[in-house]
């Protein structure tokens, strides 16, 4: 854990420049806009340790897979997101002297992120090797208010010198992933040009043959007064510049705005691209920096209006919120049903930038409680897009008849995760969509989307499950075999009791949506009916048959769940006779000793009772979460929100707020040790659902808003 970001309401502030922490602060310090995103790297050169990260949404490519052991029915391909040109690049030469923080002595060095405006300020003075001193201070933004824009305001002022300086500003598509499966790189160029005043790229990406336009331009001014410099455009493979030279004046300050539009082929012809990236150059050029900022500003204005949490006496608890908040609004606007959310966001390569069930079990709820209702909707339409392919995933792993299997992760539809264990057994996921379905229509009524799309979702889940279980002739129950819980430190087990609950309520709201449907919308069920070739009669028997006969594991005498079959014969230990130094389990132990521990990576039969809290007493929660709680180790960033979820039910006020600050300042105050590699944005979703569902006790049932709210103790309001 790390404790170096300043606790401030509505900023993340970062004082003194240590190099060590850069990684850290490139994630903690990313922008974004739905469009496109970067990480906090610096628009000067660096040659110290730097994770290099530009992202412009929905474009990927698809990485060959690679495995020590091929097995039927793995995915051709990981699908990454892709590190795409970056348009920041602003190099400062003195002589034969590069501005370059890993080679000067920086003092007063200052970053924040103003949370409220979606600003990034860097502020610092350099002394340059040499001695000349200089005094540098750099805004961005991505803008919220045209996703293809951002702008800078990068102002340069020399202490104790006055000299020539060349001012180089950039467009770089020579970039790579650092997850390259086999080191490739994964743009080729189709175009480029450079002029005075201008410099655009147009790359492909390989396999995909996505298009992307990066152009900047720029004005630079000196006291205020507009200087033009000397300008050379040079070019070379995949990177177009504008090197200007002026002449720097001690104690006066230069001002370069530079400009930077990014445009894809998901948005635009291809033939296009370049002549409307150049067109939207010269508006946001004439429009110049302030107007940008302040359209920019307005929009963060308005959300935060929608959805600020504000936290009185904690401002460590107010700023993990905000930057949750923060942070999932820029990644995701809801405006493109097209796209999702990435585990990480703009803010890092890890995980590829893919769809997971983070997305329904987590960030759903986010939207639902804070957005307009069709961002949540775009989400569910995402997956009613890739149906098909949910289905043609299950025909590859032996299901028959239109029974959809949902990938682990995805792009387009198609799987991309090759672990066996998680790829073919971690299929919970398939009930997270269906129950973003229910989820859905009970917060905003919105019937008609059952009509148009939920049930087809519904009924190829619901075939999935059906033909996933198996009739066990010695228990005379349903029974679920190889499967793999959201507690992924347990694979291939049987009867996993949270993907036996989420089953069983499939088929149950399934049952209860094809009745709504055929009463309410018939012409549209017969559609449905015969696009999906529905056997009503045999098939709703069997779904009927399974949902009351499939079997739980229990241990009656605790009076808990069990989490599979089995779970009692381990040694039952608790998470306090752990060494620290064995701490993560996941680097620290072998995989197999993990396995055959009692260790619980997340959530997994508390994750059941989060869903369906109403069908069990508090007495069965209480049970459960003194049972399941002190074993789990919580080694992913889903798992601390649940749990202040249901310690907030039980009463646990001590517990719920622990968990809280470990869910909300996970990435703040680097908890796992992992936030070089970028933020935790779905998890994020977590932190609001701990503050709304866990101190709020925000539930919403038969149209109504139920809140049971307490504060804990560190807080006035
Ligand atoms: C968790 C999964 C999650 C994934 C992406 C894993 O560590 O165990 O539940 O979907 O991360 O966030």
């Amino acid at each position: 854990m790390k404790n170096y970001i300043k606790h401030h309401e509505w900023q993340i502030i970062e004082e003194g420049f240590d190099p060590h922490l850069n990684r850290i602060s490139e994630s903690l310090f990313s922008l974004g806009n739905g469009r496109m995103g970067q990480r906090a790297n610096f628009e000067e050169e660096y040659t110290g340790d730097t994770h290099q990260g530009s992202y412009v949404a929905g474009v990927y490519y698809p990485d060959k897979t690679r495995v020590g052991w091929w097995k039927n029915g793995y995915p051709e391909y990981f699908a990454k997101v892709l590190n795409a040109p970056a348009w920041i690049g602003i190099h400062i030469k003195i002589g034969r002297v590069s501005l370059d923080l890993a080679k000067c002595k920086v003092t007063d060095f200052r970053r924040v992120l103003d949370m409220k405006q979606g600003l990034l300020h860097r502020s610092f003075t350099a002394s340059l090797p040499g001695g000349k001193k200089l005094k540098i201070d750099a805004k961005r933004f991505c803008s919220m208010a045209d996703g293809e824009v951002g702008a800078i305001r990068y102002s340069v002022t020399p202490v104790n010198f006055s000299s020539a300086a060349t001012i180089t500003l950039s467009i770089d598509a020579d970039v790579v992933n650092k997850d390259s499966n086999y080191d490739e790189k994964f743009w080729t160029e189709i175009s480029k040009e450079s002029s005075a005043g201008l410099s655009l790229v147009t790359a492909e990406t390989k396999k995909t043959f996505f298009h992307v336009a990066t152009g900047m331009t720029y004005s630079i001014t000196s006291d205020g007064k507009a200087v033009k410099g000397k300008v050379k455009a040079s070019r070379r493979e995949q990177y177009a510049d504008n090197e200007v030279t002026i002449r720097l004046k001690i104690g006066v300050e230069t001002v370069i705005y530079k400009y930077g539009v990014v445009l894809s082929s998901e948005n635009h012809p291809k033939p296009k691209l370049a002549q409307l990236a150049k067109k939207k150059l010269k508006d946001i050029r004439t429009k110049g920096y302030d107007k940008l900022f302040a359209t920019h500003a307005d929009v963060w204005a308005n959300t935060w209006q929608k959805c600020d949490i504000t936290i009185e006496g904690d401002a460590a608890a107010q700023q993990g919120i905000r930057f949750n908040i923060f942070q999932l609004m820029q990644t995701y606007t809801g405006a493109d049903e097209r796209l999702n959310i990435g585990p990480k966001g703009f803010t890092g390569e890890k995980y590829g930038g893919s769809t997971y069930w983070d997305t329904e079990a987590y960030c759903l709820p986010f939207y639902l409680g804070t957005s307009d209702p069709k961002v949540a909707r775009n989400l569910l339409v995402y997956r009613h897009k890739h149906l098909q392919k949910a289905i043609e995933n299950g025909a590859k792993l032996g299901f028959t008849d239109g029974a959809a299997l949902y990938p682990m992760v995805t792009m387009n539809g198609e799987e991309c995760h090759n672990e066996w264990e998680i790829t073919f057994e971690e299929i919970h996921r398939n009930g997270a969509i269906a129950y973003a379905i229910f989820d859905y229509i009970r917060y905003t009524g919105d019937e008609e989307y059952l009509f148009e799309f939920g049930l087809e979702v519904l009924i190829g889940i619901s075939r999935f499950w059906a033909q996933r279980v198996n009739w066990s002739a010695d228990k005379q129950k349903y029974v679920m075999l190889g499967v793999t819980g959201p507690n992924e430190y347990e694979n291939n087990s049987s009867n996993n009791w949270y993907t036996n609950m989420f089953a069983v309520w499939t088929l149950n709201y399934t049952l209860k949506a094809v009745e709504q449907v055929r009463k309410r919308n018939t012409a549209r069920y017969d559609k449905i009916l015969a696009k999906a070739k529905f056997n009503e009669k045999t098939e709703l028997a069997k779904w009927k048959d399974i949902a009351d006969k499939m079997y739980f594991p229990e241990d009656k005498q605790r009076g808990v769940f069990l989490q599979q079959d089995g779970f009692l014969d381990k040694e039952l230990l608790t998470v306090k006779d752990l060494r620290p130094q064995d701490r993560p389990l996941n680097q620290k132990w072998s995989w197999d000793r993990i396995l055959r521990s009692c260790f619980i990576k997340q959530a997994d039969v508390l994750q059941g009772f989060y869903f369906f809290e109403e069908q069990f007493s508090k007495d069965q929660l209480k049970r459960n979460f003194d049972f399941y709680e002190p074993m789990t180790v919580h080694e992913s960033s889903l798992s601390p929100c649940v749990h202040v979820i249901l310690a907030s039910k039980l009463g646990y006020k001590e517990k719920a707020y622990e968990m809280y600050l470990r869910t909300s300042r996970l990435d703040l105050d680097d908890y796992n040790n992992d936030t070089e590699d970028g933020c935790h944005i779905t998890s994020m979703a977590g932190t609001w659902m701990s503050v709304v569902k866990g101190f709020g006790g925000m539930r919403v049932n038969d149209g109504k808003i139920h809140l049971t709210p307490y504060i804990p103790d560190q807080w006035k309001s």
